[in-house]
């Protein structure tokens, strides 16, 4: 399969960036998008020129790491797939490819496809944890926990915190990320102790971060590649306006 990419490449921050677009020939349709990228990567570096710089880790679909947004959308639109789970057997021969980076003022481009993502690590650390001793794993096994909240909570703590859900929403908003991560641990029965304080302290930080407000457009979840579903967020509007109005 012969390809055109259009790659974004920006120097660092302070660069405006732009287009450019290179031939990609021979792409096996049984590699992963990354693994194509690598092979254009190697290409460059054989011709004396910089490679494209991008984020990737466990190349599984659970890290988080790959933020690509290609042709218009995050993580390729293959339905909870991730842009290291994408095969190049979902594009066609003589087909041009775009690639760009999460755009989102949260969420700046350090340098070609890679973003600082630092902001997610900041709302984890204001509330996205349990300091109550809870013991080793029998003792967890011991909790009753009623089947649905565990389903629920295991739903939620599936989000890798990619971003593609800010990436994708026309606010660029992280309601999604923060909601799952709220009702991960709201839900169960470790987590409560601090349930109030984290809801209202996960969602300042998420405005302080400077990302957008939800406008349930659904586009986060669309593109999520763990499918985590807009009623999370619903869940967390609960969570805080409970928590607001008892501490009135
Ligand atoms: S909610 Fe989905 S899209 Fe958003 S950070 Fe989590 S896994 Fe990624
Ligand atoms: S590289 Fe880890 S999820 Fe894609």
């Amino acid at each position: 399969m012969n390809l055109k990419i259009r790659i974004w490449r920006q120097k660092d921050a302070q660069d405006r960036g732009q287009f450019v677009e290179y031939d990609a020939p021979d792409v096996n349709v049984e590699m992963s998008f990354l693994e194509m990228l690598d092979v254009v990567n190697e290409r460059l570096i054989a011709r004396g020129e910089e490679p494209v710089a991008f984020d990737s880790d466990c190349r599984e679909g659970i890290c988080g790491a790959c933020a690509l947004v290609i042709n218009g959308v995050a993580h390729g639109g293959q339905r909870g797939t991730t842009a290291c789970q994408l095969h190049m057997r979902h594009f066609h021969d003589g087909q041009t490819i775009t690639v760009e980076p999460w755009r989102a003022k949260a969420f700046p481009v350090l340098r070609d496809l890679v973003t600082d993502r630092s902001a997610f690590d900041r709302i984890i650390q204001a509330g996205g944890f349990i300091s109550v001793n809870t013991g080793g794993t029998p003792d967890a096994n011991t909790i009753p926990i009623p089947k649905t909240d565990a389903d629920d909570s295991m739903d939620a703590a599936s989000c890798i915190g990619c971003g593609a859900c800010v990436a994708a929403c026309k606010n660029a908003s992280a309601m999604l990320f923060v909601s799952a991560k709220v009702s991960h641990l709201a839900l169960l029965p470790q987590g409560k102790v601090e349930r109030e304080r984290r809801a209202v302290n996960m969602v300042r930080a998420m405005d302080s971060e400077g990302f957008g407000n939800c406008t349930v457009t659904g586009s986060c979840e669309a593109v999520c590649p763990k499918e985590i579903s807009l009623n999370f967020i619903a869940r967390m509007n609960r969570e805080y306006g409970a928590a607001i109005l008892k501490n009135k």
